[in-house]
């Protein structure tokens, strides 16, 4: 049976009618054609498939889509304003934090999350709130250094939003 969710998906709102057994991930992906959102394991161990709800980091991937009714989704592509980078994008471009990329979109979210409710982190508290992401290649040190170099760019001014 579907059930009919009224949610505000990156800033806009909208109306959609979702089998109650449909994932989250699988209806960014497919229903609202936002595949920056990416599958990993598809078993919540990865966090490639991290979105904010009402700026809290959840896996889209153990997440029904029925239950984001009245709810704010945004995704990786929520990010920026046209060709102005976000803060935490900035971050991973220009301290490298992304090699094949493949994880990137839910560090990002995670740490987009991160810095909406703590626009200055110590290193432990960006380590553990990135703790449910993995990545097979960058050995986590640019990423922590990216992280660092957004909260840097946010509280210069530099950039506006995370
Ligand atoms: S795909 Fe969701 S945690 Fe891995
Ligand atoms: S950049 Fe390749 S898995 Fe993280």
């Amino acid at each position: 049976m579907a059930t009919i969710i009224e949610l505000t998906l990156n800033g806009r709102k909208r109306v959609d009618a979702v089998p109650g057994h449909r994932l989250l991930l699988d209806y960014l992906r497919e229903t609202a054609g936002l595949t920056g959102t990416k599958t990993g394991c598809d078993g919540g161990e990865c966090g490639a498939c991290t979105v904010l709800v009402d700026d809290k980091p959840v896996l889209s991937c153990l997440t029904l889509a029925a239950t984001v009714g009245g709810k704010r989704v945004d995704t990786v592509e929520s990010l920026g304003r046209g060709s102005a980078l976000s803060a935490v994008q900035r971050g991973f471009h220009e301290k490298l934090g992304s090699q094949c990329g493949y994880c990137t979109p839910g560090f990002i979210m995670a740490s987009a999350g991160l810095l909406r409710r703590n626009p200055q982190p110590t290193e432990p508290e960006i380590r553990e709130a990135l703790g449910s992401n993995i990545c097979r290649c960058t050995g986590y040190v640019k990423i922590i250094e990216a992280v660092q170099h957004a909260a840097a760019l946010l509280g210069s001014g530099e950039a506006a939003a995370p």
